[in-house]
């Protein structure tokens, strides 16, 4: 297959399908993009109009692709083939093989334990594709759901980077999470990893 139409492989769970974007997911993905509750600990700012949508498909999903990177996941709900969400990893520092995990979900989806379901088969793919040693998250202070994520992932807490994060105007607190290749196995397998539990 010519590289530019590579595409990440489409990845199937109990409930959902994994699949990369397409043009056609504009207008079901602007609906649930252009949400202030989704955007409230995001880097990313509520899609304005559907061209902020596009811009997304266009210059962020489909260059990751062009890359080879398996990221970003649109979310559908099986068997609908509407996107109401995305997830995937990026490399956060190659020459470390740290990657970075992302994820979020419309609001009416919140709850329902989509996320981590997604997650749990894109790191699957990922720590097998790309063997990174390091899968790091970060969340904004105060983002209680997301951390309920990372620890049914496996993830651990590994402390704060205090007003790391200049963002709308104020600098915010983020808190660190890591799971390694090797703790994934355990986690994949269905073993606890060794502690939950915060360092220090
Ligand atoms: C954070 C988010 C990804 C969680 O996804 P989800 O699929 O709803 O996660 P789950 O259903 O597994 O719920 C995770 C936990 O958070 C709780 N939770 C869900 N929504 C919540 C909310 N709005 N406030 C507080 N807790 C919430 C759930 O009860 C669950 O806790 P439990 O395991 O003790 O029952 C989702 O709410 C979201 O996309 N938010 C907006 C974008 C975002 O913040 N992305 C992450 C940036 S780091």
């Amino acid at each position: 297959m010519k590289p530019h139409l590579w595409r990440p492989p489409t990845l199937t769970t109990e409930r959902l399908t994994l699949r990369a974007f397409t043009d056609d997911d504009a207008q079901p993905l602007f609906e649930h993009a252009r949400n202030p509750n989704v955007t409230r600990y995001t880097l990313w700012e509520a899609h304005q109009t559907i061209a902020d949508t596009m811009l997304f498909i266009r210059d962020y999903a489909v260059l990751r692709y062009l890359e080879g990177m398996a990221e970003p996941y649109a979310i559908t709900v099986t068997p609908d083939q509407r996107p109401i969400g995305a997830c995937g990893c990026f490399w956060a520092a190659q020459q470390h093989l740290t990657m970075e995990l992302g994820y979020w979900i419309a609001e009416p989806f919140w709850g329902m334990g989509y996320v981590v379901e997604a997650c749990h088969a894109v790191l699957n793919f990922v720590f097998v594709k790309y063997v990174p040693k390091r899968m790091q998250a970060r969340v904004i202070e105060g983002n209680t759901a997301s951390e309920r994520v990372l620890t049914k992932l496996g993830f651990r807490h590994e402390g704060v980077l205090r007003k790391s994060l200049l963002r709308r105007g104020n600098f915010e607190d983020v808190r660190m999470y890591s799971l390694l290749r090797d703790e994934w196995a355990s986690v994949r397998d269905g073993r606890a990893v060794s502690s939950n539990q915060p360092e220090g």
